[in-house]
């Protein structure tokens, strides 16, 4: 057996690599990669060791104090979805992960956890449709409101503030406009106000980091309490997987455990493991190559006579320049801009320009090799969608421009091929309309 090594000493990268030198999550010892767990329940050596499994689920403190995990049933805890939750925390720098089936099972762990009836959100407009949707669908059938305000305003929130203030949400970059919240300065505002609220009354900040990855912002470091990703995205990066997680600290772990194994919302393990295997491992692989992509298209798009506007945090001309270079860095500080485009065709209306850009989609659908009609984002392959009217449905079309984004926009997620063939189609497409 491997001797349990310092693994702190080595770079972020390498650890998503190599896990923990010796894991107290499985007890194998000469598989290179981890073996992929297929056992929905595990025998249990005595009735003893039944009832310590159970009273271990959510309490973590007694999984240390036995030198680790008692597996029973899968829904509760299982080697390779802790595998992987330590490797997301270690990318996060954070304490702990918890994974979801999906970024909206995470998204809903991390804001109702410590939610109740009268209780009240408040978020930044610009936000995943699912998550509006959420917020005013179902959320307010349990009697929790949600405020919505223009973070990019870092301290537009304060006077929403009441007693019954619980969660602070954020998203940033936002989808799909990509517009970016100052979290220091939110943090140190929030630390000033909850100083004067009771112990069960402080607010905490909930960030949705799922366009950035770690690999180009880590907000628990900038003071955030809980970090959600949909891991569908860039974590996992291939496309292959849905799943979610949140990433935060030891105290609110043993409660996100127990909310998992309640509601139900877990990652199957087979594919936990892809995502441990294949996905966050080669983070620092294909993130670089798709951030190198997306400026380049950004630029490419920036200086074409039928483009209007181009949003990508890494230009020069995007709004918000200077937040983007102090808060989108990589491990080793460089500037990390993220790897989504968005951006409007020219028009005499706004009408007009989303005609252009449906043409222009409609086009790439039938004829570019390297750019696919498709939602999600953070994979291999370039994809372009039209939020309005697809991943953004939620928000009312007349509401969209007033809610922070263009009507008419197109979100592209660049990918790694080589970028000279996504300028010639992208260049194809717009010659087309
Ligand atoms: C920013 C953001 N958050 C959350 C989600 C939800 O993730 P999932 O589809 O994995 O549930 C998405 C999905 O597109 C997203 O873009």
């Amino acid at each position: 057996m491997l001797k349990k090594l310092d693994e702190s000493k080595y770079s972020i990268p390498t650890r998503l690599i190599y896990g923990k030198s010796v894991t107290e999550e499985w007890d194998y010892s000469h598989h290179v990669t981890p073996p992929i767990s297929a056992s929905s329940t595990f025998r249990l050596d005595s009735a003893g060791r039944g009832a310590t499994g159970f009273e271990a689920i959510g309490n973590r403190e007694l999984v240390e104090r036995l030198g680790g995990p008692t597996y029973v049933y899968a829904r509760m805890a299982e080697p390779n979805n802790d595998m992987l939750s330590h490797a997301l925390a270690v990318a996060e720098r954070a304490e702990v992960a918890v994974t979801f089936a999906s970024g909206m099972a995470a998204v809903h762990a991390a804001v109702c956890v410590r939610l109740q009836a009268g209780d009240e959100i408040i978020s930044h407009k610009t936000i995943y449709g699912c998550t509006y949707s959420m917020f005013t669908t179902r959320l307010p059938r349990f009697g929790v409101k949600t405020h919505f305000v223009d973070l990019k305003d870092p301290l537009a929130w304060v006077p929403l503030v009441t007693d019954r203030t619980r969660i602070l949400y954020l998203e940033a970059p936002a989808n799909p406009s990509l517009a970016l919240i100052e979290v220091d300065t939110v943090c140190k505002k929030l630390k000033e106000i909850n100083k004067t609220r009771p112990a069960d009354r402080q607010i905490l900040t909930v960030m949705d980091n799922t366009f950035a990855t770690p690999w180009c912002q880590r907000p628990i470091e900038h003071g955030v309490d809980i970090v959600v990703h949909s891991l569908t995205k860039g974590i996992s990066g291939f496309g292959t997987d849905i799943g979610g997680a949140v990433v935060t600290r030891q105290e609110f772990h043993d409660e996100l455990i127990l909310f998992r194994k309640d509601y139900g919302g877990i990652l199957s393990p087979q594919t936990a493991w892809h995502i441990l295997v294949y996905g966050i491992s080669t983070l620092s692989l294909r993130l670089p190559r798709q951030i190198e992509n997306a400026l380049a298209i950004a630029r490419f798009l920036e200086t074409h006579p039928k483009v209007a506007k181009v949003a990508y945090p890494g230009l020069e001309s995007f709004p918000q320049y200077d937040v983007a270079k102090r808060l989108m860095r990589d491990y080793e500080g460089n500037f990390a801009p993220g790897i989504i485009v968005f951006f409007s065709l020219k028009g005499k209306d706004p009408a007009d320009a989303l005609r252009s850009g449906q043409k222009m989609m409609d086009f790439i659908a039938q004829s570019s090799y390297t750019i696919t009609l498709a939602v999600s984002l953070g994979q291999l392959r370039t994809l372009i969608e039209h939020p309005g009217s697809m991943t953004h449905r939620a928000y009312k079309p007349e509401e969209q421009l007033a809610f922070g984004f263009d009507p008419g926009g197109i979100r592209l997620a660049v990918g790694i091929e080589p970028v000279g063939d996504i300028i010639a189609d992208l260049g194809r497409a717009l010659d087309a309309i």
